[in-house]
Formats: C-alpha cells, sequence, structure tokens
C-alpha cells in the first residue's frame, strides 16, 4: 500500500539558506508521526511545503501515492489534508458551532461557496459539524462564542475545524502551545482517539512527554534537514539528536 504521506528530497531556500533541506520520510496510513527539533529546525516551513502555502525548489510531496507538488492548497484539502496552524486561526465572533459548520460547507462547496452559503448551511455540512463538535467534546460550546473560550478550549475548536472536513492525512502544529499543564492530557486523549479512528497523523511539538506518550515514530529535524526517523526508544537514544538539544533537556 502507498505512504498516506510521503515527501521526496524536500528542500526550501531563502536567500541561499535551506530552510527545509533535503527532507525525506514517509508516513504509513494510519501512522502518529511527531515531527520535533529546536526552535527554527524548519518543523512550521515543512509543514507549509506539504500543505502547499510555500512551494519547494525542489523535492515531491505524495498524498497516497499521487504527486501534489504542484497543487495548491485547497485542491490538497480535496485529496484529503487537513492542518491546524500553530496560532490559533477561529473566527471570535462567530459561535462554536458556526465556525465548525463554516469548514464543513468549506469542504462541501469550497471556501468562496460556505462563505455564500453559510447563514443557511445545508444538512450534511451540519451533520458533519455536530459529529466534529462531538468528537472533540465540544457540543456542550456550541453556543457559545468562539472568542470567548479558554485558550485550551480554542485548541479543541481548531481541531474541531479540522475534523468537520474529514481529512484522511492530519498535520498538528504545536496542538498544546500556549496550554495549561492541567489542559494537556485531555487534547493528548482526544488527538489520540482521532488516530484510532484511523487518520494519519504528523505532530509537531514541543511536550515532550506527549510525543513520547502518542507517537509511533519520531522524525527530528535540525537546521532543516532530517536527523533521525524511527521508533521513539531509538531516537531518545541517538547521539546525534542529543547533541542537536545540547543545553535543552529531550
Ligand atoms: N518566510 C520566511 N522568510 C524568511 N525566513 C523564514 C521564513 N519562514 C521561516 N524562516 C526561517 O526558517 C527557519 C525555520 O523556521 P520555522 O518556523 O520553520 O521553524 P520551526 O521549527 O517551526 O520553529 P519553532 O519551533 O520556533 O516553531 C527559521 O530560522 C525562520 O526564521
Ligand atoms: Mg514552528
Amino acid at each position: 500500500m502507498a505512504p498516506a504521506l510521503a515527501v521526496e528530497e524536500l528542500t526550501w531556500r531563502i536567500g541561499g539558506r535551506a530552510i527545509v533541506d533535503g527532507v525525506a520520510f514517509a508516513a504509513a496510513p494510519g501512522e502518529l508521526l511527531a515531527v520535533i527539533g529546536p526552535n527554527g529546525a524548519g518543523k512550521t516551513s515543512l509543514f507549509n511545503l506539504i500543505s502547499g502555502l510555500t512551494r519547494p525548489d525542489s523535492g515531491r510531496i505524495l498524498l497516497g501515492g499521487r504527486d501534489v507538488t504542484r497543487l495548491a492548497p485547497h485542491r490538497r484539502v480535496r485529496h484529503g489534508l487537513g492542518r491546524t496552524f500553530q496560532t490559533s486561526s477561529v473566527f471570535p465572533g462567530l459561535t462554536v458551532a458556526e465556525n465548525v459548520q463554516l469548514a464543513a460547507q468549506a469542504a462541501v462547496s469550497g471556501p468562496i461557496g460556505a462563505l455564500a452559503v453559510w447563514r443557511r448551511i445545508g444538512g450534511p455540512a451540519r451533520d458533519r459539524a455536530a459529529d466534529a463538535l462531538e468528537r472533540t467534546r465540544l457540543a456542550h460550546r456550541a453556543r457559545a462564542l468562539a472568542g470567548a473560550l479558554s485558550h485550551g478550549e480554542k485548541r479543541k475548536l481548531e481541531l474541531a475545524i479540522l475534523l468537520a472536513a474529514g481529512p484522511s492525512v492530519i498535520l498538528l502544529d504545536e496542538p498544546m502551545a500556549g496550554m495549561a499543564v492541567e489542559e494537556v492530557p485531555d487534547l493528548s486523549e482526544l488527538i489520540r482517539q482521532v488516530h484510532r479512528d484511523g487518520a494519519t497523523i504528523l505532530m509537531v511539538e514541543h511536550h515532550i512527554e506527549v510525543v513520547l506518550g502518542l507517537a509511533e515514530r519520531i522524525a527530528v529535524l535540525h537546521h532543516g534537514a532530517l536527523l533521525a526517523c524511527d521508533r521513539p526508544a531509538a531516537v531518545v537514544d541517538d547521539p546525534a539528536v542529543r547533541e542537536a538539544y545540547l543545553g535543552e533537556p529531550l
């Protein structure tokens, strides 16, 4: 079976500097792969390339065996790709339910179509949205304004928005960023459940205990290059990885 996601010798340069430098790895269908690395290692840049926000200078990106390197971001979404961003990206003036319904409708009719019809969003999109709210345990907050949510709830809402589009390959960029420690296990459990439900997940995360608790393999980026991609135990023991985190606990 083709990998759910594969990147081949992916390189992205700015001003002569390789921000992402010949990165190659593949995620099997249903795998949860964590992407770690020191600040500025190129993790978000890698996600931007995979989701199509930026174009690589060389290399290829394959979704389910299909080359999507030249496809626009929304076309990649149609091929089952979904992502969250490192900083919050919800509409604060809309309710929780409206945010998720808009995402569900966009999956059906495209982003512009969703905005055009959003006051009368149809049944299938409503059902998908309700399902996404149930899965993220946000149904009881459906009528709250997104802007009034706690930070942890906003992060769950981002996951609900993502799930509403029904993606099969999910990129999570620091889903726990800025969360209170007591909120971390809850979101961690939600991600575990999304993974159990069959999604392939790539997750950038600095909380190493979350990474070790969830990831089947860990890819380590350093100065844009892939330093290791292996089982958690092997990565933790890798001298090159320890060297990259010099001074920082892994
Ligand atoms: N559009 C851009 N223009 C110039 N430099 C950029 C751009 N995007 C990223 N960089 C640089 O590329 C490097 C990698 O950035 P990136 O955001 O991908 O790192 P990261 O691993 O996600 O870091 P963090 O853990 O802090 O989120 C950094 O040095 C950053 O300053
Ligand atoms: Mg980043």
